[in-house]
């Protein structure tokens, strides 16, 4: 696969085919926030935090950077005034499920993002899959999958294969932008092995 020279804010940035937008930049050290990307695990596209705006042949759109691959002189432009404004609605909205994930708050301050714009549906897992394709594709053991559609969406562990796996891996835990892999883990646990002390479960 050969070379291909697109811009990025302005910097000409050479990428090999079939490369992604966002791996262009970070080549290059051009900050493009994400949160369900991974470098580790196949593009997701799942909450559009790395949206930027792309031109080809005089056409401008919005993209997830995560997915869209690079071309030859595509011009891209990772802070317009639409670009944060999708960045702050989809923080607003994520937020209102996740009000204190320290990494989003973060990234609210920084877009301007209003936390209590929506209202609160504390689920506190925005479903970024994570935890649920590090599993399956770094790990090959699928012990978290997502349950249920729509609103009803959740991450669940199958507690046989937790108690067989988790308790020496827990490797997908640090990758969580909030803090509900941890709660779900050791709901898991406490359900599963209800003969468990609280300070047991607490150490799981
Ligand atoms: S538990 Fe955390 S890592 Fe897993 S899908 Fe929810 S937010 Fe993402
Ligand atoms: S990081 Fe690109 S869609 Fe989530």
């Amino acid at each position: 696969m050969g070379d291909i020279t697109l811009e990025i804010d302005g910097k000409s940035i050479a990428a090999k085919e079939g490369t992604t937008v966002l791996e262009a930049a970070r080549s290059a050290d051009i900050f493009i926030p994400t949160l369900c990307h991974n470098e580790m695990l196949e593009p997701y596209g799942g909450c559009r935090l790395c949206t930027v705006e792309v031109e080809s042949r005089g056409r401008k759109k919005l993209v997830a950077s995560c997915l869209y691959p690079v071309e030859p002189d595509l011009i891209v432009r990772t802070r317009t005034e639409m670009v944060d404004k999708v960045r702050k609605l989809v923080l607003e909205f994520l937020l209102a499920h996740a009000p204190d994930s320290v990494r989003m708050n973060e990234l609210a301050a920084e877009y301007g993002a209003d936390k209590d714009r929506f209202g609160k549906e504390s689920s506190f897992c925005i479903l970024c899959g994570l935890c649920v394709r590090y599993c399956a594709e770094v790990k090959k053991r699928n012990v978290i999958g997502f349950v249920d559609q729509g609103a009803k969406r959740e991450i669940n562990f199958i507690p046989e294969l937790a108690a067989q796996y988790c308790w020496d891996c827990k490797e997908c835990f640090p990758l969580c932008p909030t803090s509900y892999l941890q709660a779900a883990y050791h709901l898991t646990h406490a359900i599963a092995f209800p003969s468990l002390s609280l300070d047991e479960v607490a150490q799981a």
